[in-house]
């Protein structure tokens, strides 16, 4: 990847907290301040979540199971939004998505994100050596935030998942940045996130914070 290459952004926001009270927000808005450092001019396209996604009705499925060129008016415009979420994801040269940890799993609302971006001949298909993804690969900059629970162990069934269903529409190069364990110390879980976060974005003489 290079600047050349990056003229657009996609951000993607799952925590019910507020900006100002949500770690993963915080720690997605300074992936965006080095991006835009290393990318100035790159188009950005936010979507926050946490102000409702729809999501899958029978009338979807129905629709999307439908042969394209056999869909009614009505079942183009049930899978509208959902054409639109797939555009913003296929145009996007690098993604931020941000995500607490819900229950041991990712926000419903990020997991209803995937439901309306997981789309059969349009994102995945499934041939006779399995499934493949039908987005060309690009960097997922995936920011994580546990309570209690540790990234990588028994318990944690969502940086796994989110890896496994970027990697299913074909996205593969998941760079990752956590805070765990914000209910013990919520600082050091910030500041080691901050760390991990520097490793892929090397400081330079253009891109050092003044
Ligand atoms: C509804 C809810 C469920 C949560 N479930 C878990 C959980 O299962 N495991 C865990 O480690 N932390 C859990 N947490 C804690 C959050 O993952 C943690 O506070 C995280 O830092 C929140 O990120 P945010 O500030 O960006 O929302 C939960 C928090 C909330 C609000």
């Amino acid at each position: 990847m290079n600047s050349n290459q990056v003229n657009r952004v996609l951000r993607i926001d799952s925590s019910s907290s507020s900006h100002g009270r949500s770690i993963t927000r915080r720690l997605g808005d300074e992936v965006m301040r080095r991006l835009n450092q290393t990318y100035p001019g790159a188009d950005i396209t936010e979507r926050d979540l946490s102000s409702g996604i729809e999501f899958l009705s029978e009338s979807w499925v129905q629709a999307n199971m439908t042969n394209p060129a056999e869909r009614t008016r009505a079942q183009l415009d049930i899978l509208a939004d959902s054409d639109q979420l797939v555009r913003e994801l296929d145009s996007a040269d690098v993604i931020v998505i941000t995500a607490p940890v819900y229950n041991f799993s990712v926000p419903a609302a990020l997991k209803a994100w995937i439901d309306m971006v997981c789309r059969a001949r349009l994102t995945f298909r499934y041939t006779e050596n399995g499934p493949q993804g039908l987005l060309q690969d690009r960097p997922v900059y995936l920011v994580l935030a546990s309570g209690g629970v540790a990234f990588g162990s028994p318990a944690d069934f969502a940086s796994g998942y989110l890896r496994h269903i970027l990697g299913f529409i074909g996205i593969q190069d998941v760079r990752t940045v956590y805070a765990e364990r914000t209910n013990t110390n919520s600082s050091a879980s910030e500041s080691a996130a901050l760390d991990m976060l520097a490793q892929w974005f090397p400081v330079t003489a253009a891109t050092a914070a003044v």
